[in-house]
């Protein structure tokens, strides 16, 4: 499963990408003015850093998205043109599908968003599982059902969980095949900590300065 980062902030890409364990980076509009900066210098710095960076375009009708992917894809062979699901947008993906434009569909909350996504050609989909949770329904049952969707067929299209709000999300996600999931930096610095590798270190440093005095 690859590891993409939620946010539009550097240095948290920085510090993350330096683990070894990163594939890429998801930003959105409300990540992007909650962090301020040039939008183009931010993506651009991101795309030093991962091999995939995902950036949102604004418009919504076909003509101005089109004209927003083409800009954004000519940036850096990194970016990742991020298109909303609705129908413009659904065009949008055919037309980028066309142009080798290589894109992430985002807003997805139905297994029917799914499969229109992928017949376009969407190189990845995000379910957001996150805000289904939050209105009380169990997000993590929609990337179960678009996986089995997903078995009965040959899309190219990636399942990229998005919306995650705590490290067991990473965990269902893996044990559900997904192929990405993006998570926030605070959910992310989570994953590596365990209370029993923290007390079994403890006790293997105190043992080995035992004999070593
Ligand atoms: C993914 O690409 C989105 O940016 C993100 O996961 C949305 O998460 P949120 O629901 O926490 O805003």
């Amino acid at each position: 499963m690859k590891l993409f980062l939620d946010t539009a902030n550097i240095d948290q890409v920085k510090e993350i990408a330096s683990w070894g364990v990163l594939d890429g980076v998801t930003t959105n509009p409300s990540l992007v003015a909650k962090e301020g900066g040039n939008f183009k210098e931010t993506v651009l710095e991101m795309c030093k850093l991962v091999p995939n960076v995902s950036a949102q375009v604004t418009a919504e009708k076909f003509e101005d998205m089109k004209k927003q992917a083409d800009e954004y894809a000519g940036w850096h062979k990194h970016v990742v043109v991020k298109v909303p699901m609705t129908v413009e947008g659904l065009k949008t993906l055919s037309y980028c599908k066309s142009k080798g434009i290589r894109t992430n569909t985002t807003l997805i909350f139905s297994v029917n968003q799914a499969i229109l996504a992928a017949k376009t050609g969407a190189s990845m989909i995000s379910p957001f599982i996150g805000r289904l949770d939050d209105i009380g329904q169990d997000g993590m049952e929609l990337i179960s059902e678009i996986m089995q969707a997903w078995s009965f067929y040959n899309f190219d299209t990636e399942v990229l969980v998005a919306s995650t709000r705590h490290p067991r999300h990473i965990a269902d996600a893996a044990q559900l095949g997904a192929d990405i999931c993006t998570i926030p930096y605070a959910v992310f610095k989570k994953l590596p900590l365990h209370k029993l590798t923290d007390t079994g270190l403890k006790t293997f440093m105190e043992d080995w300065k035992s004999i070593n005095k």
